[in-house]
C-alpha cells in the first residue's frame, strides 16, 4: 500500500486525514507537536499498525531533517503540508512583528524546509505527490475582502512555494500542488464553517487519487475545482 506523511495530526483536518488514510489500509505517518497529549491520534496509532506517530514541532527546523533522517529510504507517495496557524492580531492597527514572522515560520518556512528535506523520499516513491494546505484566502486575485495580513501572505507565500516546487520537482516526476480545503469546522474555521472535517477529507483525497502532471503547480479545491493565485 502507498504511504503518506502529513504534518499537524493530532486534531482538524490533519486528525481526519489519518483517520481516512488508515481506514483505506495506507501506511501513515503523521507528526505532532505533542504524541503523548494528542488523544485521539494516539489511540488510533495503538489500535492500527499501519500509523505510526512522530514528535515535531514544524517551526524546529533541525527536526525537520532529523526526521528525514529518520525516514531515510522510505518512499513517501503522499507529503501533506498541513500544520498551520492563524494569529490572533491579523487586522490593520492590531498586528505585531513578532505574531507576523511567527505564522510565516510555521506555514511558510517550514513547508519550504519540508520539502526540501523530503524531496528524495517523495520522488523515489510511486505516486510522487505533495500537497501544501493553502486557502482561498491566500489567493491574492480572489481577495475582495482585506484584513488577516499575516495569514493572507503567509497562504500566498505557501501558494509562491508549491508552485516553485511544481517547476523544480518537474524533471524527477513530482506533483506539487497546494489545496484548498473547504471552510471546515476545526479550531481553526470556526464552528459556522461550511462543511464537517469529513467531507473536506474525503474530498481531498479524491482529488489527490486523480492528480496528474497535468494538475502540477495549481491551487485546487477539495472538490477539485481550480482557483486563481
Ligand atoms: N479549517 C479551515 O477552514 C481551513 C481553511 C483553509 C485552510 N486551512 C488550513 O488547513 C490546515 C489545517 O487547519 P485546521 O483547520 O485543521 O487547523 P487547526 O484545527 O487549528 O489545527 C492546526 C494543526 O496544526 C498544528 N500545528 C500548529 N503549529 C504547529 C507547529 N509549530 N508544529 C507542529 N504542528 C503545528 C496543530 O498542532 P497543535 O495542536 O500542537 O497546535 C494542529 O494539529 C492549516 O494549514 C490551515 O491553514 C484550514
Amino acid at each position: 500500500m502507498p504511504t503518506v506523511l502529513i504534518t499537524g495530526v493530532n486534531r482538524g483536518l490533519g486528525l481526519e486525514f489519518i483517520r481516512q488514510y488508515a481506514a483505506a489500509g495506507w501506511t501513515v505517518l503523521g507528526t505532532c507537536r505533542d504524541p503523548d497529549s494528542a488523544g485521539e491520534a494516539r489511540e488510533l496509532a495503538a489500535a492500527a499498525p499501519n500509523v505510526t506517530l512522530y514528535k515535531l514541532d514544524v517551526g524546529d527546523a533541525g527536526a525537520i531533517a532529523a526526521l528525514a533522517d529518520t525516514l531515510r529510504g522510505v518512499a513517501i507517495d503522499v507529503l501533506i503540508l498541513n500544520a498551520g496557524i492563524m494569529a490572533e492580531r491579523t487586522g490593520l492597527g492590531t498586528f505585531k512583528a513578532e505574531d507576523f514572522r511567527h505564522v510565516m515560520n510555521i506555514n511558510v518556512v517550514a513547508p519550504a524546509l519540508f520539502i526540501q528535506a523530503f524531496a528524495d523520499h517523495v520522488a523515489a516513491s510511486e505516486r510522487k505527490i505533495i500537497v501544501g494546505m493553502g486557502s482561498t484566502l491566500g489567493s491574492i486575485a480572489g481577495n475582495n475582502s482585506g484584513g488577516l495580513y499575516s495569514y493572507r501572505s503567509s497562504k500566498a507565500g505557501l501558494h509562491a512555494i508549491m508552485k516553485t516546487a511544481s517547476i523544480d520537482l518537474k524533471d524527477r516526476g513530482v506533483i506539487a500542488i497546494a489545496m484548498h480545503p473547504g471552510w471546515v469546522v476545526t479550531d481553526m474555521g470556526g464552528n459556522s464553517a461550511d462543511i464537517q472535517t469529513e467531507e473536506s477529507i474525503a474530498g481531498m483525497m479524491a482529488v489527490i487519487d486523480t492528480l496528474g502532471p497535468d494538475h502540477s503547480g495549481r491551487l485546487l479545491t477539495y472538490a477539485g475545482e481550480e482557483l486563481p493565485w
